[in-house]
């Protein structure tokens, strides 16, 4: 009633203003005038914008939004620039929103290749554009997938529309087109609903609501996820699923804090502080294809090291190497697997970076060599700031740096000095300098080869994280509007520089108002090259700031999560969103971060983490041990047989990371990847697949002990017992009592497997398999990539093996080698197959010879053959009536 009154008093007034009740828009045409907080109906008529009350009440839907004609013309015809066209735009509105308005523009569409195009927007002056490396698409684009318009009607606005389909995949005809020194909006339509991406924030649904114009804001920021908050990285990408099941995905490429607000129209309305529009679309069609454009462009995932895609260990507050020894002696007797073992700041001295805590953890080096014997790898972490506090002559990271002048500055060029875990204030290192990257080297180098050998790096805070707001001997930073600008995206903290550096401060691409977001990305190509250089085997490197393209050297976990049921959920979205981002190797923190967790929680993430492409269990400081060995009977049995099931899948895992690096494949990902076709599938983040063959669908609601599955329209068998999936396009209760996570292989898929053991040393000396599971015509084919597992770039060096394996015809299986670079492969013995979804068997025979060892089980129709001692690297069929 109260809220009906308002709405009443509203319309008095916008009457008053003497505009005709008319020409309210409906609130799905709105682009909001009034982003910034203290709304007035003057400030909104001044702004030259239009006051309405919504049709709908409470949807959060702008009541000051702007008139249809806001914006710019075009000035002549589409000028043809023999790859593209450009049209130049004149400003043809006189208000303002935020003052310092371009006049003029130029777009430029640049036709990349049949299906990539660049749409670029400048207004003619020197302004900031990231240094984004973006490779050449292969192809010409004679046959383009797109088709750009342009109109002038009522105002300029451009679409994108798909060939051959016709679907117009954008059009920012919504309205309310900016170009300003601090403000930059292009509000744009969407074909569909079925919007994924744009990060990082904790998000509670794979596919976008468009419910009450969610704000999705980007700056990055040290934050626990928590709701709709800026978190640690930038990554403007959003995929689209259209209507029909084409897919395109575009990245925008801007480092200024921005924000997406889902527009129920549907769209988008895109607003940044900063730098220019410069837009990238990938057509595909495909989901799968999409991914593959647009990681080609900014540069895939290296393929880690064999050994890293076991499970690892980690928390923060060991706080002594007993307790670290203690750990890792009950993860060895509880036999569950395990690769990786990480220290994390405590092993610090006072947390100076490059030092080991001479008391606490003296003797750690030595440990490290004697856990490389066990079959356990050791991780270690670095921050950005250094501490400036320690006496002269005794801490070389700060001096050295000192000497090669290696710190992001103030405006007076003397380092900004902040607070982060180190007793003392820091500098912090400005990674966009070479000085820098050759000190971060040299440090890394010699505390590898001296002090501790790490096997891989963790690099953490690198948004920049601080304590403090802004500089410390400042107080925080002066007032201008490059620190507080005039609009402000709805970033945490209420200020750009909450927890992090001023936006005046430098560094060598800039000021950090446009290039703070970049800062772990200017970091992760020296770490990934330090790292690399150091271990002299095959590494990777972790970092928890990302931008677009940070994937070309590093990978990301999800950050600070809790430990809580919800977050569970959360994590599937945070790893199929970060697939999209051409990051796959990904995972949360297992167990959750923050706070106590509870064993039934813990034993199901046990379960859902084995299932992570990257599956760490890391703990924040002072909760309980959530280490799997921490618990009892119950949650080590469960970890155990979860984390035997991902070793034993291990192969096909290293084949789907060596096509992402390839191809550029996802490898986690969402049942539509797959299923484009059936709308069923776009809502659904509760499962998930790994690659074409796997569909895992865990339990992530406390007390349950059954998971409800979809199983779109393809034969699907029971991972375990091979039996068959009743129903298809339909959903199936599954039991998941709880030591069992539900897992289906999908008919046509041929996975390699090779028997588990507590580390993938000795799993790498197991017998190899293949599970082919038949589809409707009972074909099946997949690919099995292997190599030596720490070697050096083995792809570009073609010391790697691939082989091709297909069922093409009932009872045939050919297993064809490809590439055999890797010479060792032919120690390895394939040993078994098992073909679901067959009929009766009565006699195997391999190469032509009859072969015993067989057994076919009528009730599931599923066959296994043993003993097969085939040598790994040579072709070989298997037949079967
Ligand atoms: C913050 C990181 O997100 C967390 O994983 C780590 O344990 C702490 N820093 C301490 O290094």
């Amino acid at each position: 009633m109260f809220r009906m009154l308002l709405y009443l008093i509203f319309g008095v007034i916008f009457l008053a203003s003497g505009l005709s009740a008319q020409t309210c828009v409906p609130d799905a045409e709105r682009v909001d005038c009034h982003p910034d907080p203290n709304a007035s109906t003057e400030r909104c008529l001044a702004r030259g914008c239009l006051h309405c009350p919504p049709d709908v009440p409470d949807q959060n839907v702008p009541t000051c939004y702007f008139p249809k004609d806001y914006g710019y013309s075009m000035v002549g015809e589409p000028v043809d620039t023999g790859n593209g066209v450009r049209v130049e735009l004149v400003r043809t509105t006189t208000s303002t929103l935020f003052g310092g308005d371009s006049m003029n523009l130029t777009l430029e569409a640049d036709f990349q290749s049949d299906y990539r195009l660049r749409i670029k927007i400048t207004d003619g002056t020197p302004r900031w554009e990231v240094p984004l490396q973006i490779d050449p698409p292969t192809g010409g684009n004679e046959n383009r997938r797109y088709e750009v318009i342009f109109t002038n009607v009522p105002v300029f606005s451009f679409k994108i529309l798909r060939r051959p389909t016709g679907t117009t995949i954008f059009d920012s005809s919504l309205g309310g087109f900016t170009f300003s020194d601090q403000f930059l909006q292009l509000a744009f339509k969407l074909p569909s609903r079925n919007v994924y991406g744009i990060g990082e924030n904790e998000q509670h649904s794979f596919r976008h609501s468009f419910d009450k114009f969610p704000r999705w804001v980007l700056w990055a920021r040290d934050a626990a996820p928590s709701g709709d908050v800026n978190l640690y990285g930038v990554q403007p990408h959003y995929t689209v699923l259209e209507e029909d099941g084409n897919a395109h995905a575009v990245a925008i490429v801007n480092s200024n804090a921005q924000e997406f607000v889902m527009h129920p129209n549907p769209g988008i309305v895109y607003r940044t502080i900063g730098g220019i529009f410069d837009m990238y679309f990938f057509l595909g069609p495909t989901p799968e294809s999409v991914a593959q454009q647009y990681s080609e462009a900014v540069g895939r995932f290296p393929l880690p090291p064999y050994w890293s895609l076991g499970f690892q260990l980690c928390r923060f507050g060991y706080d002594h190497i007993d307790n670290m020894r203690a750990v890792v002696d009950r993860m060895i007797a509880s036999e569950i697997p395990y690769d990786v073992q990480y220290g994390d700041i405590d092993i610090m001295d006072r947390r100076l970076d490059f030092t080991i805590d001479p008391i606490n953890f003296a003797g750690l080096g030595a440990y490290v060599q004697e856990l490389k014997t066990q079959g356990i790898r050791f991780m270690t972490i670095l921050d950005p700031g250094i501490s400036i506090g320690e006496p002269n002559g005794t801490y070389p990271p700060f001096e050295l740096g000192q000497e090669m002048e290696v710190w992001i500055t103030k405006q007076d060029d003397t380092p900004a000095q902040g607070r982060v875990w180190p007793p003392d204030d820091v500098y912090f290192a400005d990674f966009s300098k070479n000085s820098t990257r050759e000190w971060w080297k040299l440090l890394i180098k010699k505390f590898h080869d001296e002090e501790l050998e790490f096997a891989a790096l963790w690099i953490d805070m690198n948004e920049p994280a601080n304590f403090v707001h802004g500089d410390i001997n400042d107080g925080g930073c002066v007032t201008t509007s490059i620190n507080d600008p005039p609009y402000l995206p709805r970033v945490r903290g209420d200020s750009l520089y909450s927890n992090t550096l001023c936006p005046d401060h430098k560094d060598s691409m800039g000021i950090h108002y446009n290039t703070h977001s970049l800062y772990g990305w200017s970091q992760s190509e020296p770490t990934f090259i330090a790292n690399n250089e150091a271990v002299g085997t095959r590494s990777f490197a972790l970092s928890r700031s990302t931008f677009l393209g940070s994937g070309r050297w590093i990978t990301h976990w999800l950050g600070d999560n809790h430990s809580n049921w919800d977050n569970l959920l959360y994590s599937i979205i945070g790893m199929l969103q970060f697939n999209l981002f051409g990051i796959p190797f990904v995972g949360p923190d297992i167990c959750g971060h923050n706070n106590n967790a509870t064993a039934e929680m813990c034993g199901r993430w046990m379960q859902l983490g084995a299932f992570y492409p990257f599956s760490r269990n890391h703990n924040g400081y002072g909760h309980i041990d959530q280490d799997p060995a921490a618990f009892d009977g119950a949650i080590i049995e469960i970890s155990k047989s979860a984390l035997n099931t991902r070793y034993r899948l291990l192969p096909y895992l290293y084949t789907l990371l060596a096509m992402h690096y390839m191809n550029g494949n996802t490898v986690a990902r969402a049942l539509w990847h797959e299923f484009p076709q059936d709308p069923e599938t776009r809502g659904i983040d509760r499962q998930f697949m790994w690659g074409y063959g796997l569909v895992i669908s865990p339990v992530i609601d406390e007390g349950a002990t059954n998971v409800t599955a979809y199983f779109p329209d393809a034969r699907f068998y029971d991972y375990y017992t091979g039996g068959e999936v009743a129903v298809r396009k339909g959903y199936v209760e599954l039991d998941a009592p709880f030591t069992h996570i539900p897992l289906h292989i999908r008919g046509g898929g041929v996975l390699p497997v090779q028997a588990s053991a507590v580390n993938t040393d000795l799993a790498r000396r197991n017998p190899l398999g293949l599970i082919a599971a038949l589809d409707d015509r009972g074909e099946a084919r997949g690919n099995f990539y292997y190599d030596a597992g720490d070697s050096l770039e083995p792809i570009a060096s073609g010391t790697y093996f691939l082989a091709d394996i297909a069922v093409n015809q009932p009872g045939v299986l050919t297993y064809v080698v490809r590439t055999n670079g890797y010479v060792e492969m032919n120690q390895q013995v394939m040993g078994n197959i098992t073909v679901m979804g067959g009929v009766a068997v009565t006699s195997v025979t391999v190469n032509g010879s009859p072969h015993a060892e067989f057994s076919f089980s009528p009730v599931t129709n599923q066959l296994d053959i043993y003993e097969l001692g085939l040598v790994a690297n040579l072709n070989f069929t298997v037949e079967w009536v």
